[in-house]
């Protein structure tokens, strides 16, 4: 098999897409390896999962920078030190901005909560309940310096229940997220997915023919 593409995962709490990522590595034939998972929060748990597989660790906490700059001039100098190819936010809860976004530029990929271009930002789920809106999901996309901005990569699809709370919402999701994101970096490393006036194109895509309709 040709080389691995090597991903650096961006981490700021739990880790449970990051250790999706790290189940879906794990796999031989799979195409892509974490070389480095880097936290922006001390003692988080996604910290704990990363040392457990034996992956290389850092925390640039950004607390500790004057100004976002610097924080993520760290940020590029640790990637760029361990070799990294494609950055994969996961619950990565700090904005990027150009300033970095620029030197990685179709290079950072991000997980939302949410049916991108609806409900970007926080709460998601408690504004899409809110919102009477019969389907919520997940998407995977380019990072842009726009927040939850960028072309898409690909989505799930989940139908909101009437009696859904922002948790059970949220874990019907998660389960897509897990799902979604390995299958995003896997099509990225085949070189499947290029980008043509803003929009992701998918080399062999496959649409489902099946159209969902909720209530039923
Ligand atoms: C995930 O649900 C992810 O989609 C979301 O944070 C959670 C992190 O969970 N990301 C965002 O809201 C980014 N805007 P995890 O730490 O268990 O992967």
């Amino acid at each position: 098999m040709s080389k691995k593409l090597k991903l650096g995962v961006l981490i700021s709490g739990r880790g449970s897409n990051l250790q999706s990522l790290i189940d879906a590595t794990k796999k031989h034939d799979f195409p892509a390896e974490i070389v480095i998972v880097i936290a922006n929060v001390p003692n988080i748990a996604g910290l704990e999962i990363a040392t457990k597989a034996n992956i290389p660790v850092q925390i640039i906490n950004h607390k500790t920078f004057n100004e976002r700059k610097s924080f993520e001039d760290e940020l590029h100098g640790a990637l760029t030190k361990a070799k990294v190819e494609l950055v994969c936010l996961a619950g990565f809860m700090r904005i990027l901005t150009d300033h970095l976004i620029n030197r990685w530029l179709d290079k950072i990929i991000n997980i939302h909560p949410s049916l991108l271009p609806s409900f970007k930002g926080l709460n998601t789920h408690n504004r899409a309940i809110e919102s009477g809106a019969k389907f919520s999901g997940c998407t995977i996309h380019f990072v842009r310096s726009e927040m939850d901005c960028g072309p898409i990569i690909i989505q799930a699809v989940i139908a909101i229940k009437q009696n859904d709370t922002s948790d059970t919402l949220a874990s019907r999701i998660l389960v897509e997220e897990h799902k979604i994101y390995p299958l995003a970096v896997q099509l990225i490393a085949s070189k499947k997915v290029s980008i043509k006036n803003g929009r992701v194109r998918l080399r062999d895509a496959v649409s489902p023919r099946t159209t969902l309709i909720n209530p039923r």
